[in-house]
Order: structure tokens, then sequence, then C-alpha cells
């Protein structure tokens, strides 16, 4: 049994590095200036294939980091990391209405994509982060290997994850609870036995939710009967108070691409 297991892991990590090699095959360039990246365990293939290049690829580029996971993950290949904050004095800001996406690409991960390219972020903890990296992005590319992949969000995957204030998080998860998400719960940091804290110092809610719509469904929304589409449920969590952010990227910070690879054999998707 337990080869067996070890069996299938082998098979996921092959299907997540499968995925991020073409993810860069189809949408790398040496000519990119920032590269954004993402957090997780897949996304580690896309910065180990980018430091394998070699400097004469990379060396001139910077690499965004979604946290601090991934910040030590792009230090660790010898790829320069350049952080938000320090990305935005870098490139100045040259007045309204002039655009904010620097960065030439951002690769990310996920937790499930939809037929219309919307996901569920935020198992690792980092979806403010990532987040904002994806607004800054010109191309957000997802790589998520096959088992990733749903009609709808929340068919597979079970929760929405939303990050919150330590101080407003009961107050959240009640208010997530009346908007229909059964059992929402604080996630739990085992190895600490605490409450998991975000690289931001907040709390992590993960709000089961009944499956939710395609954003082309809108007519079929009825919350009353636990029916929403992804960017109308990110705008009514996002209004409660407490709330910083909530792990489902439709729209503006969706991404653009998705790069699940070729189905590799005995992973389900
Ligand atoms: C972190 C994320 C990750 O991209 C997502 O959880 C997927 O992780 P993995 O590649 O380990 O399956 O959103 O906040």
């Amino acid at each position: 049994m337990a080869a067996k297991r070890a069996e299938d892991v082998n098979l996921i990590e092959a299907a997540k590095r499968v995925a991020c090699q073409q993810a860069l095959k189809d949408n790398f360039s040496s000519s990119f200036k920032y590269v954004g990246i993402g957090s997780g365990s897949t996304i580690a293939y896309v910065v180990e294939t980018i430091a394998a290049l070699g400097p004469e690829v990379s060396a001139h580029m910077k690499f965004v980091p979604t946290g601090a996971g991934s910040t030590k993950l792009i230090r660790d290949a010898g790829l320069t990391v350049l952080q938000v904050p320090d990305l935005l004095n870098e490139v100045g800001f040259t007045g309204p209405g002039t655009s904010k996406q620097h960065l030439d690409i951002y690769f990310d991960g996920a937790d499930e994509v939809d037929a219309e390219l919307n996901c569920i972020k935020g198992g690792g903890a980092c979806l403010f982060q990532e987040k904002v990296v994806s607004r800054l992005s010109k191309k957000f590319i997802c790589v998520a290997d096959t088992r990733k992949k749903a009609d709808r969000l929340l068919s597979k995957w079970a929760y929405i994850p939303v990050e919150v204030s330590p101080i407003a998080a009961e107050l959240v998860r009640q208010e997530l609870i009346e908007l229909g998400s059964k059992d929402p719960i604080i996630r739990f940091a085992p190895t600490t036995n605490t409450f998991l804290l975000t690289d931001n110092h907040n709390y992590i809610i993960d709000a089961p939710f009944p499956t939710l719509l395609l954003n082309s469904q809108a007519e079929l929304m009825d919350p009353a009967k636990g029916l929403w589409t992804p960017n109308a449920l990110t705008a009514k969590i996002r209004g409660i108070l407490g709330v910083l952010e909530v792990g489902i990227f439709s729209g503006l910070t969706g991404p653009q691409a998705t790069a699940a690879g070729p189905e590799v054999e005995g992973v389900k998707p």
C-alpha cells in the first residue's frame, strides 16, 4: 500500500513538472525583464526550469515573489529577487491612467481551475500577495496539472480560502455562514499547534460553498439557493469587514492562460 502511494506521489510530481515545462515552452521569453513567481509545490518546477536555462538567459531578469516561500525558492535557485515595493520604486509612478502591469508575465499554480479560467488559490496561504502580483502582470499563466481542472469551481476542491484579520476572524466566520458557507474553519497549523499565520500576520478561513456557477451563467444566480458566480461571491465576501482578500481569481486577477501539460498516465483528472 505504501509503495503504491509513493508511486502516486511520483506520478503527481511528474505531472507538475511536465505542466511547468509546457508553460515555459509556450510562454517564456529571454526578452522578459520582470517575472512573477507564485507559491506552492508546482511552481518550484517553473523556477527549476528557468534556472536550468542558465545565467545567459536569466541574469538580466528580476523575479517578483508572492511570499516568503517563493522568495526562498527564487534565491536558492540563484535568481534575482525583487519584492513588490522595490519593483514599484524601480518603475516609478508615471501618472493616473498609465499601465500598472509592469511584470512581463506571472507564473503560478492553483487549487482548482474552471472552464472559463476562473480559479481558486490560497491552499498555500499566499493569496493576497498572489492577487497583487497578478494585478501587476501583463499575463498570468496558471500552471495546473490535470487534477486541478474542473467544469466549475468547488466541484473537486472543497473550500474558498479567505484571508482575514485575526481580530475579526470569528465575525467573518459568522457572516460567511450567513452567505451560505457550511462550517467555515480558521486554518490550523499542526506544526505550531496554533492557527496558521499568513506572511501578513493574518488568519485564513477555509469556507466551503456549494459548487459555483461560471461567470457566464449570471442569469442562474440565486444566493438563497447557494448559487453564486465567482465574481459575485468574491465581491460579497470582500465586502465583509475584516476580510483582506478572497482566494477566487477571476476577471482582472484571473489567469489569461493555463498550462496543464499532457495527461500523465495514472494521474486522474
Ligand atoms: C498558494 C497557492 C498555490 O498556487 C496552490 O495552493 C497550488 O499549490 P500546489 O502547486 O502545491 O498544488 O495558491 O497560495
